[in-house]
């Protein structure tokens, strides 16, 4: 079930990590290979030698090891899985993973990941209890960290209540369902709605006003979806761009159509407003292209507010259940997306620097924040297919929890 997937598994100090040695037999007879940290309360509890019996490998206790960093650096380390296990996680390695501290080799592994994580929590029912570990529970919740348990029962300390680890087929149970949903199955089922590009506004029969959108952000989008088995559909301003593999693209030139091409794709699960949809629109377009030599000298152009597709679509009774939009802005660029997200009833805000000095619009790289509820989480510069790429796998992530809860 679980052939050539490659597990790091992070065991933290607690008696429960006696359990994890059975862990470990029952990864390797799925067929995956276990790679183990030990942090040094880990070390108290089984012996490195256990371990490294079991997965048949080294065991990794020491981040400023010479030898190990020379042979694999804890950066490898945590990206060369597929998925990094912490079991048990202990009241500490929670908090620091909330924190984002990075004091020792585990610490730094989990810091360093781009890879899922899921937690196994295990400790004293009044630790889990804590309202310092329920927040960090909260925040490690909100970073799409999968958690398997605690289970109520007797406890070693002689307590009872919530705060057992969950049992070895449990925490099995948990890996095959995060590593099965395969990329390309993580969206399987789902239709997803991608705006993207710019609008055009005519003024006449020949010209237009527009703007500088090339619509790579949202191209990259609806091609992150239809990869993860979407059925997608890119609502598309004009652009110079190729339809991406497996998706159809609904060619609009105004924020009208693009209003109309959107509702006649309801219902969806999950729409992405990309677009960068012109806020105004010519009231008087003229039916014939306007003459320079005309008597009325310059002609002057009257502007009508254009439709907020977003909000509309937010308000509609087949609202998706993630509905996702951008704010580009140049200034003051995560305080006008949290504005946006309320103002937009918006469930996400991508909010990004688009000012002449970040090169984001026509660009290929884009530095992003993503918004949710009070949350904040700003992104390193990364290519837009990158950024397409990882946005695209947390709404999955995001529309499964939204799922789990309905149920
Ligand atoms: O208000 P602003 O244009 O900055 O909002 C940006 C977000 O709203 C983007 O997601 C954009 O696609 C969407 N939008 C829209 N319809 C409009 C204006 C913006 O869907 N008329």
């Amino acid at each position: 079930m679980l052939h050539g997937k490659r597990i790091l598994l992070i065991i933290a100090g607690g008696i429960a990590a006696y359990k994890s040695l059975e862990l470990i037999r029952r990864l390797r007879e799925e067929g995956a290979s276990v790679r183990g940290i030990l942090t040094r309360a880990g070390t108290q509890f089984v012996t490195p030698l256990a371990v490294s019996s079991l997965t048949q490998d080294r065991v990794f206790t020491d981040l400023f090891s010479l030898t190990d960093e020379s042979e694999i650096g804890h950066i490898e380390l945590s990206r060369s899985a597929d998925l990094i296990v912490v079991a048990p996680a202990s009241a500490d390695i929670m908090a620091k993973m909330a924190a984002g501290l990075a004091d020792d080799l585990a610490t730094t592994a989990l810091l360093a990941t781009d890879k899922p994580v899921l937690i196994a929590p295990a400790m004293n029912v009044r630790m889990w209890q804590h309202p310092a570990t329920q927040r960090n529970l909260g925040i490690l919740r909100q970073s799409d960290i999968a958690i398997v348990g605690p289970n109520e029962g007797d406890m070693a300390c002689g307590e009872f209540g919530p705060g057992r680890m969950a049992e070895p087929q449990e925490i099995l149970k948990a890996i095959s369902g995060l590593l099965d949903t395969g990329e390309k199955d993580r969206l399987k089922d789902c239709k997803v709605i991608v705006t993207a590009g710019p609008t055009f506004e005519p003024i006449d029969p020949i010209r237009y006003i527009a703007n500088r959108s090339s619509g790579r952000q949202g191209y990259a989008l609806a091609k992150a979806a239809a990869a993860r088995g979407a059925k997608t559909v890119l609502i598309s301003g004009p652009t110079n761009l190729p339809a991406p593999p497996g998706v159809r693209v609904v060619a609009v030139e105004t924020a009208e159509e693009m209003l109309k091409a959107c509702e006649r794709e309801l219902p969806a699960d999950i729409g992405i407003f990309a677009a960068a949809v012109a806020d105004w629109r010519i009231s008087n377009v003229s039916s014939e292209k306007i003459k320079k030599t005309g008597a009325s000298g310059v002609p002057s152009l009257a502007l009508t507010e254009n439709p907020d597709i977003l909000a509309g679509i937010a308000r509609h009774k087949w609202r998706p259940r993630l509905l996702v939009g951008f704010a580009a802005e140049t200034e003051n660029v995560i305080e006008n997306g949290k504005t946006k997200l309320k103002r937009k009833s918006a469930d996400i805000i991508i909010a990004n620097d688009v000012s002449a000095k970040s090169g984001v619009m026509g660009g290929d790289r884009n530095r992003v924040h993503v918004i949710s509820g009070d949350q904040v989480e700003s992104w390193d510069i990364l290519s837009k297919e990158e950024v397409a790429s990882r946005l695209m796998d947390k709404f999955a992530q995001r529309l499964q929890s939204t799922r789990k809860a309905a149920e």
